[in-house]
């Protein structure tokens, strides 16, 4: 038997030895979680669920699947978030694209989506309008599209290249047909009193702060998805403003804020004419939703 038959190529290490010594890499240049990161980069690379791969961990990788695990690293290790590198993340069961025109859709604004849902009054409508306002990537709006058959969807975003990705994940989703996407700043081109419920997930992140943010965020994701202007509340203000004009009375409004905005939020809030305001908080306990009924039922 020639030797080379009953030995991997040469150039072949088993997924576990390159999974061991790119999480060590990754380690050595500080980044979050290494281990992750590199089993998210091997399961797209194999085609295979992060979790799936205990079972390909003997398995040789080819020369060529190797190199580009390394390449990947390597931008994952230079401070590119480990979304953009892949190209793609999920979101309640949605797979968005996502690269650096939007921001990459976080855990928590799964849990907005959870306080849309469980607002009754907003369902007890027949075909609700509901605007989402910085759509991005579109998450919020294609979640709702996709999880409410009957809610009528419009998602604005001020970005041209936010709305061009937010417009290939809805053909992505096959929801294309589902949510108008428009370009613009705030919600308040719609008729008074139009709407039945506005949600955002606003830059809300103080000027100041921008700078200061880890590096695979300040360095990657686009500025006008982060900052929210001297106290990060300029966008909340506007929108507020917006939203007390096109929701009809009794509409809802969600956001998410930041985790030291609750009583400056609920003061817009309140002073907008919203009533029953609620300040919410995510997993790790912190205050990060603000959920709104506009006054006058
Ligand atoms: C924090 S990102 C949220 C993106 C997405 N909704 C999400 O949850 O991942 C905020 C988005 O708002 C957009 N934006 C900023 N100011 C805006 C404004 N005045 N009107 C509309 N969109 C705005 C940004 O371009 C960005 O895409």
């Amino acid at each position: 038997m020639q030797q080379n038959e009953e030995r991997p190529d040469a150039g072949e290490r088993p997924l576990v030895e390159l999974l061991d010594a790119g999480s060590a890499y990754l380690e050595r240049k500080g980044i979050p979680s290494p281990r992750v990161a590199c089993e998210l980069l091997a399961g797209r690379l194999l085609n295979a669920p992060r979790l799936g791969l205990h079972a390909l961990l003997p398995l040789p990788v080819g020369a060529a699947r190797a190199a580009a695990l390394r390449r990947g690293l390597a931008r994952v290790a230079a401070g590119e978030p480990v979304q953009y590198v892949l190209g793609e993340w999920d979101f309640r069961g949605l797979t968005l694209t996502v690269d650096r025109r939007a921001l990459i859709p976080r855990p928590e604004t799964e849990l907005l989506i959870d306080h849309v849902l469980a607002a009754q009054a907003l369902w007890r409508n027949e075909q609700p309008w509901v605007v989402d306002v910085g759509t991005g990537s579109g998450c919020i709006a294609l979640s709702l599209a996709q999880e409410r058959p009957q809610a009528r969807l419009v998602a604005i975003d001020s970005s041209s290249d936010a709305l061009e990705l937010a417009r290939e994940n809805a053909v992505r989703c096959g929801l294309a047909t589902r949510v108008d996407f428009r370009k613009g700043s705030g919600c308040g081109d719609f008729l008074a009193g139009s709407i039945d419920a506005v949600v955002s997930n606003p830059p809300y992140i103080a000027s100041g702060v921008v700078p200061t943010l880890d590096r695979w965020i300040c360095d990657h994701e686009p500025l006008a998805a982060l900052d929210g202007g001297p106290d990060g509340l300029t966008c909340i203000r506007a929108i507020t403003r917006d939203a007390a004009m096109v929701l009809k009375p009794g509409g809802c409004l969600f956001y998410e804020i930041g985790d030291d905005q609750g009583p400056a939020v609920r003061d817009i809030l309140e002073s907008h004419g919203f009533a029953d305001v609620t300040i919410g908080n995510d997993w790790s306990g912190l205050v990060r939703f603000a959920t709104a009924r506009l006054r006058g039922v």
